[in-house]
């Protein structure tokens, strides 16, 4: 066990008053004040050093890598009770190769525990591949993950190999693997089982032999007990879960992972920028739909609109967040669900109200695909299409903010 001091004092033990002064009553017990002198940023620092003797005490004692962030495990910046549960179980299964299913909203950090799981397995210094099945048509991402054969079909001029192939020894992260049509389904449960698999055009099975991680943003369970989804492929997938929490259950952690983009955003500028308390205040009372991938480009955003400011203030926050979080509460609840409609006054209403909700999330689920939206919701794509209409929601993807680097359709 760490045997931590009584009280921390990170710089300077005389003359003025510190800029920064926190305590904190450890998991055990032990008592820690932090003060901080000088720097503009004094209130971060501070805060990161607390979270960091937080993070120690709850591992048990081990001391973070010196090299590393306070409050990080594997590049996965946290400390809420929901990410040092899933970071213990990361630590608990690191060395395996078993197939893994991580599960979790759009933006909550999948693929970053995936190359996680991949950086210290025994397979770390061979490729990690990565692939959005949602990102293809049937088609498109069978040749993507099998490969093809010179003539297999007009426009494949040569032979290519699959991902499958090109993760061959190393890990394949199948992303958003719910997308998968039942045809492609059958043979990646091939490829899990046997490690085999037929590229496009070809007459001779190849042999892999590649980790699967896969996720999906979607309710599997539900997907299989509505037939959509192989009940032999999901048991298959999901030897071990695990599932990201969404942003507005860790609320704690905003402060931390706003330090850690501004802290790579200074890196690359050269140059250093603080949130006013205002500002991050702010920033903890909104509800996060696009979870921690919004929260990166609301800090980029700032960061560049503000400027040569070296304080960023809340008067420049997107409007969103300050439309939703002005005369809002101080701090949500942390199972606040994002957005909420005014209380129904009566049972029609509120039927109504909980439909319209459900049809929002899941064309947001669906990234406004209909078919698939109401394959999910159990009814009929033309009842949806009626009801989207009644209720005014024409044009709503429910698209969270994307990733730059994403090429989905
Ligand atoms: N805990 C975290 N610490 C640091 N960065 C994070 C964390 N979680 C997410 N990020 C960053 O947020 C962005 C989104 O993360 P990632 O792509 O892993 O999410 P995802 O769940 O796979 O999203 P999607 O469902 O849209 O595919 C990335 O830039 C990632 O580095
Ligand atoms: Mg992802």
């Amino acid at each position: 066990m760490a045997t931590l001091p009584t009280t921390e004092r990170v710089s300077g033990e005389d003359g003025p008053q510190p800029s920064a002064k926190l305590e904190t009553t450890l998991a055990n017990g032990t008592l820690v004040r932090v003060e901080v002198m000088g720097p503009s940023d004094s209130e971060a620092i501070a805060t990161r050093a607390l979270a960091a003797a937080s993070l120690e005490v709850a591992r048990g004692g081990v001391a973070p890598r010196p090299s590393e962030p306070p409050s990080s495990y594997a590049g996965i910046v946290g400390a809420a009770a929901p990410m040092r549960d899933l970071c213990r179980l990361l630590q608990r299964i690191r060395g395996s190769n078993a197939t893994i299913l991580i599960t979790g909203e759009n933006g909550t950090g999948k693929e970053l525990v995936a190359r996680a799981l991949h950086d210290q397995s025994t397979r770390t210094g061979k490729r990690f591949v990565a692939t959005n099945c949602s990102a293809f048509n049937d088609n498109l991402l069978e040749s993507e993950l099998f490969g093809h054969r010179r003539g297999a079909f007009t426009g494949a001029i040569a032979d290519k190999p699959g991902l499958f192939e090109v993760a061959d020894h190393g890990t394949f992260f199948l992303d958003e693997v719910g997308d998968m049509s039942p045809a492609l389904q059958v043979k990646l449960l091939r490829v899990l089982q046997e490690g085999i698999f037929l590229p496009v055009g070809a007459t001779e099975q190849r042999k892999v032999d590649v980790r699967i991680i896969a996720a999906t943003n979607r309710d599997l369970a539900s997907m299989v007990a509505r037939g959509t989804f192989r009940e032999d492929l999901f048991y298959r997938l999901n030897v071990v879960s695990l599932h990201v929490p969404p942003l507005r259950d860790r609320i704690d952690d905003i402060p931390l992972l706003v330090q850690h983009f501004l802290d790579r955003l200074s890196k690359r500028d050269g140059r250093t920028k603080t949130l006013t308390q205002r500002t991050l205040a702010r920033l903890m009372e909104h509800a996060w739909p696009g979870n921690v991938r919004e929260l990166e480009n609301e800090i980029e955003r700032l960061w560049v609109l503000s400027g040569d400011d070296a304080l960023i203030s809340d008067d420049i926050l997107s409007p969103s967040i300050s439309r939703r979080t002005a005369g809002g509460p101080a701090v949500q609840p942390k199972t606040a669900p994002a957005p909420s409609l005014p209380t129904p006054k009566s049972l029609p209403e509120a039927v109504a109200a909980l439909e319209r909700r459900m049809i929002v999330e899941g064309l947001r689920r669906a990234k406004g695909n209909k078919t698939r939206a109401a394959e999910e919701l159990g009814i009929s794509r033309r009842n949806l299409i009626r009801k989207v209409q009644a209720y005014g929601l024409e044009g709503s993807s429910g698209r969270g903010p994307r990733h730059p680097n994403r090429d989905e359709p």
